[in-house]
């Protein structure tokens, strides 16, 4: 936290410092930051103000003595009053009103508060899980969509599939599996949002390496009933589940399912199953293992390699291609590094990012590289070229962009990233610097000068 708070350099410094000059760092740090993204004195100023009540009131929030903490009105009372501070403040600057506009530094500001206070939460405790419910994909899809080469046939297939067989059958469970890095996750995503599935209630859950049936069951009953299960026994949980999956049309992802025991998988099975509903069940594995056991009434099904042709779309998408001026010369070397990529589409997109910035020789290296030929792997759910192209693609990044990329790694798999918070990190960790540029309200008062 002292870390994050005072930056790399002050970290020795803070050891052995008193509370209150502690607060006195923590403060010039925020000016600091500040006075590098606002040109306006008053605005840091009066952001400066906001920080410092922010601190004021988090430390009576945790005042020894109960009575002295203030109560949600009073704190409401507090931040209204920096915020109102805040939003009057452009309006003396320029003298014009900015109805529209006013708040949008303030929620700056307050997310770089909620951005700060998560990257302490990062650092002091496991505290993200394994297993994260949130279909977070799921949201952000549609802006990713566009970049999606749809494997259309295969879609429309499953889709029909499932609710051919949802007609005669209570619970469909489809598992696909495939390598790492293929498109299971996108493939499903793509199934998951299709609009045949309008109808259903959806829930997404990223369950990964650690199986915990009981995060699975709280994820569901979170998003069927939007509340917090507060069952701890399983025989609760089974009929807090029974209630929400009763009548309905439901359609569960379990995406990357790794756990094989038959018992667990069981359980989920028959805690999931009700005479009186239509549920679908989509999984996703690399384990053909897994998929076989997971599977009841139908047989797994195997996603298909990406064409050549789709993996040089991808990496036509990824690496900017239509914009180059010389995209013809380029184009026999980028087909031939496509079909390198084994049909796998991480492979394709991060070379795909990594061409982007490369010239004609630059490209001629990458497809004639001795890595594609080195034995990277020894795993066999994740085939050479896979890790061949990745292994490329990190050793042509900048040694910044290194850092920033290996820093990821603290993450554990599935969970989601807040990008402001990441940012922070990088440049309280020294990797990049920050940049001096303006919020969209100074923007606003620069334009009506
Ligand atoms: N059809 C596709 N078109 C474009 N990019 C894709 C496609 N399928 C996957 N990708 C990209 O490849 C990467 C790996 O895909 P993912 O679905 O996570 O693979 P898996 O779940 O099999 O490990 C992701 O970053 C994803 O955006
Ligand atoms: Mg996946």
């Amino acid at each position: 936290m002292i870390r994050i708070v005072s930056a790399p350099k002050g970290y020795s410094k803070c050891l052995d410092m008193s509370s209150d000059k502690f607060i006195d760092q923590v403060l010039k740090n925020w000016r600091n930051r500040l006075q590098a993204t606002y040109s306006s004195g008053s605005l840091v100023e009066a952001y400066c103000h906001q920080v410092n009540t922010c601190i004021q009131i988090a430390l009576l929030c945790v005042e020894e003595d109960s009575q002295k903490r203030p109560n949600i009105g009073k704190i409401v009372e507090k931040l209204n009053e920096i915020d109102s501070a805040i939003g009057e403040l452009p309006q003396k600057v320029s003298g014009m009103a900015m109805h529209n506009n006013k708040n949008i530094g303030m929620r700056k500001e307050s997310e770089d508060i909620k951005g700060q206070h998560q990257n302490i939460n990062l650092m002091t405790g496991p505290s993200c899980s394994e297993l994260e419910a949130v279909d977070a994909r799921e949201t952000s899809s549609n802006a990713v969509e566009e970049l999606i080469v749809v494997r259309t046939e295969e879609k429309w297939k499953i889709i029909a599939f499932l609710l051919l067989e949802s007609k005669s059958k209570k619970i469909v469970i489809l598992p696909i599996y495939g390598i790492g890095g293929i498109g299971k996750t996108t493939f499903e995503r793509l199934i998951y949002n299709d609009p045949k599935f309008k109808y259903y209630s959806r829930v997404w859950i990223h369950v990964s390496q650690i199986f915990d049936l009981n995060k699975i069951y709280e994820s569901i009953i979170l998003k069927l009933s939007e509340k917090e299960s507060r069952a701890n026994e399983r025989q609760m949980i089974n009929s807090c589940l029974l209630k929400l999956l009763s009548g309905k049309k439901i359609l569960i992802v379990l995406d990357d399912l790794w756990e094989d025991g038959q018992f667990h998988l069981q359980e989920l099975k028959d805690m999931l199953y009700h005479a009186d509903s239509n549920i679908i069940i989509l999984v996703t594995t690399r384990s053909q293992r897994v998929a076989g056991i997971i599977c009841t009434n139908l047989q797994p099904y195997k996603i298909l390699p990406l064409t050549n042709d789709m993996c040089w779309d991808i990496i036509k998408q990824r690496s900017a291609f239509e914009a180059r001026d010389d995209k013809k010369q380029l184009t026999d070397i980028g087909r031939e590094i496509a079909q390198k990529c084994g049909g796998v589409a991480l492979a394709a997109q991060s070379l795909g990012f990594t061409l982007r910035s490369m010239n004609f020789d630059q490209w001629m290296k990458v497809k004639d590289s001795d890595t594609w030929n080195e034995p990277v792997s020894n795993d066999a759910s994740l085939p050479n070229y896979v890790l061949a192209s990745l292994k490329l693609s990190c050793s042509h990044m900048g040694s910044s962009l290194k850092k920033c990329f290996t820093y990821c790694a603290i993450f554990p798999k599935g969970n989601k990233i807040a990008k402001d918070d990441v940012i922070y990190q990088w440049i309280s960790s020294d990797f990049i610097k920050p940049t001096k540029i303006l919020s969209d309200m100074q923007l606003d008062v620069e334009k009506s000068r």
